[in-house]
């Protein structure tokens, strides 16, 4: 189908469209990456280097031709999904009045799964109403008190698995310079941010319809029994907290009885101690190419890393991925399941929860019809023999 007013047919079209919809601060914090985007571009272009292996013209005799079904459904975290990808953790405060109850209701509608951050905007009690899959995500971003408070909370409101990010470096000065962000959205900044509100009618009226702005509270970073702390105040109190050992992340997955993840592995070795400690799975991640600048794309720390773990733990990645096809050359490479940050950002810019699902459909028919290409009957069957795999994909063991 092509694109029309409603629908989209590639991630490339959201993103463009969400470029035309946000004002420039809001959409360039979306696009991030550290320094000079060496990861964060590499997580894309890496792709761009695979090449799938040419599938055979013809099938043996008496086999049918073209598989009747493809399956796409699978299962992450012990939780079912449709198709095998899942919405990222991510802070999506000004991106669409929705907020993170927009990406629930996008992802129910897909049939799939999300990650909720801790930094996200809304209460994780309020967001898992709209889509009960749901995994909270937390940094190592206070002392354990806290930290098993707000694991506490999640799994009270009934999150379904809990994952930890490992990998933030808060790495800054970004050569394409950082956005302005407001501590708060008051009179003084609204109107800091006038022409800029001004030059983008369609996100001005959007807001006003709903009565609402963009709120800079982290509500699920409240201490017991007290107020929401602002994003920044949360952030700056984050950088005070000391990185923790292999010993904190055990106790930590002690005091989580259900599936765990680990977000932000790039090492064979970091896989193996996750799988030591019971995770339940591991996310190979740069956070999106926020980290380290000068990093590997994930996708090339994938094949080291799914060897490592082998059916210990499930292996997930993240980074890059805008289209069906890369989906099938992660989980070829060994990955059970991917998860999306920046194209479900730019789709709920783009068209509110429906755009979200949108972007899911687009990813589910390229993966549907690559696999068509390929003669393979469901995500299952694929294997590194599906595809071509340059020299360069590999990272320290
Ligand atoms: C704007 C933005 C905010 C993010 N916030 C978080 C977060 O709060 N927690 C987290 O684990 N990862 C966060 N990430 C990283 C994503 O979960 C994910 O690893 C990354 O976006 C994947 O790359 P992609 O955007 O190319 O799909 C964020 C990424 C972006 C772009």
């Amino acid at each position: 189908m092509a694109s029309t007013r409603g629908w989209f047919e590639s991630v490339a079209e959201a993103r463009r469209r969400a470029q035309r919809h946000l004002p420039a601060p809001v959409f360039q914090a979306l696009e991030a990456g550290a320094e000079a985007g060496i990861t964060r571009k590499d997580n894309v272009r890496a792709f761009t280097e695979i090449r799938f292996a040419p599938p055979r013209v013809a099938s043996p005799p008496g086999a049918p031709r073209w598989p009747a079904r493809r399956d796409l459904g699978t299962s992450v975290l012990g939780t079912a999904i449709a198709l095998p990808v899942i919405a990222s953790p991510v802070g999506v405060q000004a991106v669409h009045p929705a907020g993170e109850a927009g990406i629930a209701r996008g992802t129910a509608l897909a049939g799939t799964a999300m990650g909720l951050s801790e930094f996200a905007s809304l209460p994780v009690e309020s967001v898992i109403r709209a889509n009960p899959s749901l995994f909270f995500q937390v940094h190592w971003s206070a002392g354990r008190q806290d930290l098993h408070f707000r694991a506490e909370r999640a799994r009270a409101a009934g999150a379904a698995a809990l994952i930890l990010t490992l990998d933030w470096a808060f790495a800054s000065g970004r050569d394409w310079g950082s956005p302005w962000i407001p501590e708060r959205m008051d009179a003084a900044a609204m109107a800091r941010y006038a022409p800029r509100l001004l030059a983008r009618p369609g996100y001005l009226a959007r807001w006003l319809r709903c009565g609402a702005r963009p709120d800079l509270t982290v509500p699920n970073m409240a201490a017991a029994g007290g107020p929401a702390p602002g994003f920044f105040a949360a952030y700056r109190a984050w950088q005070r907290v000391k990185p923790p050992s292999w010993d904190d992340i055990a106790w930590l997955r002690g005091q989580w009885d259900g599936p765990f993840m680990v977000k932000g592995i790039m090492r064979p070795d970091d896989a193996r101690r996750a799988v030591d400690i019971g995770a339940t799975a591991v996310s190979v991640s740069n956070h999106g190419g926020n980290n380290l600048d000068g990093t590997p794309a994930s996708i090339r720390a994938l094949p080291a890393v799914a060897a490592a773990v082998g059916d210990q733990a499930e292996v997930l990645l993240d980074g890059g991925i805008r289209r069906g096809g890369d989906v099938v050359k992660a989980l070829a490479l060994g990955a059970r399941a991917v998860m999306i940050g920046r194209p479900v950002l730019w789709g709920l810019a783009a068209g509110g929860p429906a755009g979200v699902a949108n972007v899911f459909e687009i990813l589910r028919a390229g993966i549907d019809s690559t696999l068509l290409a390929l003669g393979r009957q469901g995500i299952r069957d694929l294997t590194p023999d599906d595809v071509l795999l340059p020299s360069g994909f590999t990272v320290p063991r």
